[in-house]
């Protein structure tokens, strides 16, 4: 049974709690798709203001669409295109602030503001997809989240 907690208000402690709940509900599994569709889940629950929290997974040239939290989103997306694209292409994360000011931004929810996309990486460093997480607020993820997200991904490394 999932358990709510209260997220802290100060971003490390948020980001301390938020790593226990993950690891709660997904560090012990050992299917891929299990473990991403909680991991997104817990997310989404942390979140309160994301309108979209999920996965992309690098499949030959695209990333094809992987458990998530939201409506329904574009199912593949080219290297380079979009965000999660961008993130892909310059192997880094991105935060947008207004997505409305970002060339090629792939409209999902006309509700989204900003976002921020994080890769995935494998034990050897390589790339082999990217979490993706919507606001309906603008500028609403930070540096500080991404640092914070980068290292909540971490031990998905296990699934690459
Ligand atoms: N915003 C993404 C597309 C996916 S939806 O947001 C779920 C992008 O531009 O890469």
């Amino acid at each position: 049974m999932y358990i709510d907690v209260e997220y802290p208000a100060d971003k490390a402690e948020f980001y301390r709690v938020l790593s226990r709940q993950l690891d709660l509900y997904t560090g012990g599994e050992t299917d891929r798709t299990a473990a991403l569709a909680n991991f997104s889940a817990v997310l989404a629950r942390a979140f309160p203001h994301a309108n979209w929290v999920g996965f992309y997974l690098i499949s030959g040239e695209e990333l094809v669409l992987g458990p998530f939290q939201g409506r329904p989103a574009v199912s593949r997306i080219a290297r380079g295109a979009g965000v999660c694209g961008t993130a892909w292409l310059e192997d880094r994360a991105q935060v947008v602030e207004d997505v409305g000011c970002f060339a090629g931004h792939i409209a999902c929810d006309c509700n989204t503001h900003s976002e921020i996309v994080v890769p995935l990486r494998g034990g050897d460093g390589r790339m082999w997809g990217v979490l993706d997480m919507d606001s309906v607020l603008p500028g609403h993820f930070t540096d500080d989240d991404r640092r914070g997200l980068e290292n909540c991904v971490e031990p998905l490394a296990r699934f690459a």
